[in-house]
């Protein structure tokens, strides 16, 4: 446990991804967190030391706190509230049909802090929400308080990655806080100063932004190197090689130039897509993010097609072991997962398929049912008696498959690798053939 200057009473509502690790890291820094839910399921799975969604090291961090008094979970949100100083809003925020951000969990929960605001409170949204956000959840607090309440409203955007999340949590590369009251940003600052990570301090709305211009640059990241995998494929280059040479400037970096079958999850499509949202409704075209998106679609039918061209056409009959279900590696998160969203192209194409995913196998039965589809046990089940793999997500077990092994229950010796996982060259010594995204 990290010594902390200043301790505080901190609900947060919304034990999802985000909240439960936030909830779970504040505890581990030393303060008395409550972590709210409307889900009882949810919230009786926690309160048995049962983690509903997986994260490398979730489980000992909660059990701990939990044991230490420290944390605690709970269905009673308007109590939550009313018992901290501190409230985080950490719900969903899910895009609705129109690709702009559906806000109504925010909503929902403003107007419930207001309803209880029995005490000065900071409020903090920790959610992805769209630039204005914060003034609404201000002015939705003061409609329901009592009269003369007093709270001050902070935003405060995340930035963990499901798979490292604990780590990036302990490990932040920034803070950003918003706000229009400057004492209740220098008292959440506290909260974060043990990092030593710079704190951004600034308005509500560029604060908002940071978070969208920061996803949107990211996705863009991989839509470019998709691009060049494309030129790379046709020119007979290396994509690999080129986003390696590439990544060694320092002005652009390695990271997020992984060429493959496109970004998925349950923030870059649906936060690309918001900020494009947000352009329009304020009369501007962001052109640039049409096209990130744009190649993002594109991406999944190109990898697509070198299979259905590979088997002269027709996928009829064809059974395939699909590696990877979730939407990348080390998370059993299957929201917007590519490899899903191929998986359901290649039963279209009359493909009967074996799947495989370390973490991910619930969340996608829930998803594709049983139609053609077989759950395997374990990567070489997925594999046995297959016509080919397909490698979707980037999990290391993949990257280390026993090709000797593989080979003698293949039907035929092709891997797609969709992921960009294996050498090639690797792959052609042990008697594959190798299709990735890019590579010669
Ligand atoms: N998942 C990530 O990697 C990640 C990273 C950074 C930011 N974010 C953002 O954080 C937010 C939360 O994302 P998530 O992935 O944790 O979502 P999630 O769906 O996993 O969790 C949201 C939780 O909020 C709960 N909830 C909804 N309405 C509620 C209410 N009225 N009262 C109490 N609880 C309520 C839901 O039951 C759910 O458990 C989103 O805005 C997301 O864009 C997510």
């Amino acid at each position: 446990m990290i010594v902390i200057p200043t301790h505080m009473k901190i609900s947060v509502i919304g034990t999802g991804y985000v909240g439960l690790v936030t909830g779970a890291v504040f505890s581990d820094w030393g303060h008395d967190v409550v972590c709210a839910d409307i889900i009882e399921e949810k919230i009786a799975m926690l309160k048995k030391g049962v983690m509903p969604i997986y994260e490398d090291g979730l489980k000992e961090l909660v059990n701990k706190n939990v044991k230490e008094e420290r944390l605690s979970f709970t269905t009673d949100v308007a109590k939550s509230i009313k018992e901290s100083e501190v409230v985080f809003i950490a719900v969903g925020t899910p895009s609705n049909q129109s690709g702009s951000a559906d806000l109504s969990a925010v909503w929902a929960v403003a107007k419930t802090i207001g309803e209880n605001l029995n005490d000065y409170k900071i409020i903090i949204t920790k959610s992805t929400v769209p630039v204005g956000t914060n003034e609404r959840v201000w002015e939705i607090v003061k409609e329901n308080s009592p009269e003369g309440a007093k709270f001050a409203c902070v935003s405060n955007p995340e930035f963990l990655r499901e798979g490292t999340s604990i780590y990036d949590a302990n490990n932040t590369d920034r803070v950003i806080l918003g706000s229009d009251d400057p004492k209740a940003i220098d008292k959440i600052a506290t909260l974060y100063e043990h990092l030593n990570a710079p704190i951004v301090k600034c308005d509500f709305r560029s604060a908002e932004l940071v978070k969208y211009a920061s996803n949107a640059f990211l996705a863009t990241k991989i839509s470019f190197i998709n691009e060049i995998a494309r030129i790379c494929h046709s020119a007979g280059a290396d994509v690999k090689v080129v986003s390696e040479g590439m990544g060694l400037d320092k002005r652009i970096g390695r990271a997020f130039l992984n060429a493959g079958i496109g970004y998925g999850g349950s923030c870059f499509p649906k936060d690309v897509e918001a900020l494009y949202r947000t352009s329009s409704d304020h009369e501007y075209d962001f052109r640039l993010l049409r096209g990130v998106m744009d190649v993002n679609e594109r991406q999944k039918y190109f990898y697509i097609e070198q299979i259905v061209r590979h088997f002269k056409g027709n996928l009829s009959g064809k059974t395939f072991a699909c590696l990877g279900l979730a939407f990348k590696n080390n998370t059993d998160d299957t929201r917007k997962s590519v490899a899903l969203e191929i998986v359901k192209m290649l039963r279209g194409e009359g493909a009967r398929l074996r799947v495989f995913d370390p973490a991910a196998m619930e969340n996608a039965k829930k998803v594709l049912g049983n139609d053609v589809i077989y759950y395997a046990k374990d990567l070489m089940d997925a594999i046995e008696g297959s016509d080919g793999i397909c490698i979707l997500t980037e999990w290391q077990e993949f990257a280390e498959i026993d090709l000797a092994e593989a080979k003698k229950t293949l039907k035929k010796a092709v891997i797609f690798d969709g992921r960009n996982l294996l050498d090639p060259a690797s792959v052609r010594k042990a008697g594959f053939e190798y299709f990735g995204i890019g590579r010669r």
